[in-house]
């Protein structure tokens, strides 16, 4: 298993390209199942994650080209297979199931394993169930998979989720599309990859408004056709990588960054004394003293901070002037990193869903573990500032979620290498 070692101190200048978002890409794929015309996507950032919903949706029987090195994808569902996704690739990634929604709208039946991913929470998928159960599907839980049927087709329904859950929202609004008559999706997710889902959709033909708003309407179709969609840019790998020069110095550019992608990340780096100024290229990042300040984070859902980007900014507060507190409240058990901070010297203290971080003047370099894909992360900026040398073990968590990490960190002069272990 490959290890990520950084030499910390070096500081960073230069431009870091962002890649396509992950987690649009995940939900844009599954979107194909909807049409028998291909969806081409461009943009497509190239990650194990990727991979997996490339082969779970082979196993389905779609096509799937991948070109120029798998920025672009062409996903074809005219000769589709099977309408099971099987547990052992769901296991790998919780967005597996996101097959569920569309399945179940152009094909009246689903199953589908329940889904592992990150060990972040207990992640359950009733809010999925619930609300595709109101458009008339019949779900059952037997053997770990869920068995889903809509004999005759979903039907168009007000929808209201308990909770303003991404997927649950994604599942959903592509079921809608092609559903007899009117979705109302109420206290709908409203985060930027939504809204790019549903450009998507739109693009293939159907009828939908109000994404990006707490409700969502969809008038069903009776078939989607052909689209191209470039992905939108990935808000956590860009929020990661405006981070990085406030740990070791220096300015960075981060191509593609949009301030409305990451507003109130910005805000909080704006009180925390760090610099954010909007280019034509993307978003410029400065630390304006010696020493970022302490400041408080509550994770929400879009437009508040985003839960993916809390173990990045616990690491920075890590080196703050003063005590920050940090409450996550989307997933339970999602400080798994703090541990791997203390050994680097950080002062953190846990306690249920908070964080006191009692900023430290300096960070020592240690060999640490990477938990989770937000986590490893995380240790990798800690590395970026901490003395000497930091090994991040286990980093296939990271190869999910970040491109060329060593090369668009190492491009604007961090010292971090990957290594193979024996
Ligand atoms: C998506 C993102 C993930 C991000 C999360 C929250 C993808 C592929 N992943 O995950 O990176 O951290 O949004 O912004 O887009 N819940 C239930 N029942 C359900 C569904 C969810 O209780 O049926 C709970 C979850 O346990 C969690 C919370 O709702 O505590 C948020 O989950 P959700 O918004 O659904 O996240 P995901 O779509 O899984």
């Amino acid at each position: 298993m490959d290890s990520i070692i950084v030499t910390g101190g070096s500081s960073l200048n230069g431009q870091i390209p962002i890649a396509g978002a992950k987690n649009a890409a995940l939900a844009l794929m599954p979107a194909t199942l909807l049409s028998e015309e291909p969806l081409t996507l461009t943009n497509v950032p190239r990650l194990s994650d990727i991979k997996t919903m490339t082969a779970l949706l082979e196993s389905l029987g779609v096509e799937v080209t991948s070109l120029q090195g798998g920025k672009v994808q062409v996903l074809s569902s005219h000769a589709m297979t099977s309408t099971r996704a099987d547990y052992e690739i769901v296991r790998k990634m919780r967005a597996s199931n996101l097959v569920l929604g569309p399945l179940l709208a152009r094909h009246h039946e689903a199953i589908v394993s329940l889904p592992g991913g990150c060990a972040i929470g207990a992640r359950p998928m009733d809010i999925h169930i619930d609300a595709l159960e109101l458009m008339g599907a019949q779900i059952e839980l037997r053997d770990g998979y869920l068995h889903a049927k809509a004999p005759g087709g979903l039907k168009g329904a007000r929808v209201p989720l308990r909770f303003a859950s991404v997927g649950a929202t994604e599942n959903v609004l592509m079921a809608a599309t092609l559903a007899k008559g009117t979705t109302v999706i109420e206290n709908a997710a409203r985060e930027p990859e939504i809204v790019d889902l549903a450009r998507c959709l739109r693009a293939m033909g159907a009828q939908i408004a109000g994404e990006g708003t707490s409700t969502i309407e969809v008038q069903g179709v009776d078939r989607l056709g052909a689209a191209t969609h470039p992905v939108v840019t990935d808000r956590i790998e860009l929020g990661t990588y405006m981070l990085a020069p406030v740990f070791c110095g220096g300015e960075v550019e981060c191509l593609g960054g949009k301030l409305e992608l990451v507003t109130a990340f910005v805000e909080k780096l704006d009180a925390a004394g760090v610099d954010v100024t909007e280019t034509d290229a993307g978003l410029k990042v400065k630390l304006r003293g010696d020493r970022p300040r302490a400041v408080d984070v509550v994770t929400e859902p879009f437009p508040g901070f985003p839960t993916d980007l809390q173990a990045q900014m616990m690491a920075m507060l890590c080196l703050a002037d003063g005590t920050s507190v940090l409450e996550e409240r989307i997933f339970e058990n999602r400080f798994m990193h703090a541990p791997e901070l203390v050994r680097m010297g950080a002062n953190i203290e846990v306690q249920g869903g908070y964080a006191k971080v009692h900023g430290v003047d300096r960070l020592k370099g240690a060999p640490v573990m990477a938990t989770d894909l937000r986590a490893s992360v995380s240790l990798i900026l800690a590395g970026l500032a901490a003395e000497g040398e930091t090994r991040v073990n286990r980093v296939y968590h990271l190869d999910r979620g970040y491109e060329n990490v060593e090369q668009k960190l190492s491009a604007v002069g961090a010292k971090i290498e990957r290594v193979r272990d024996a």
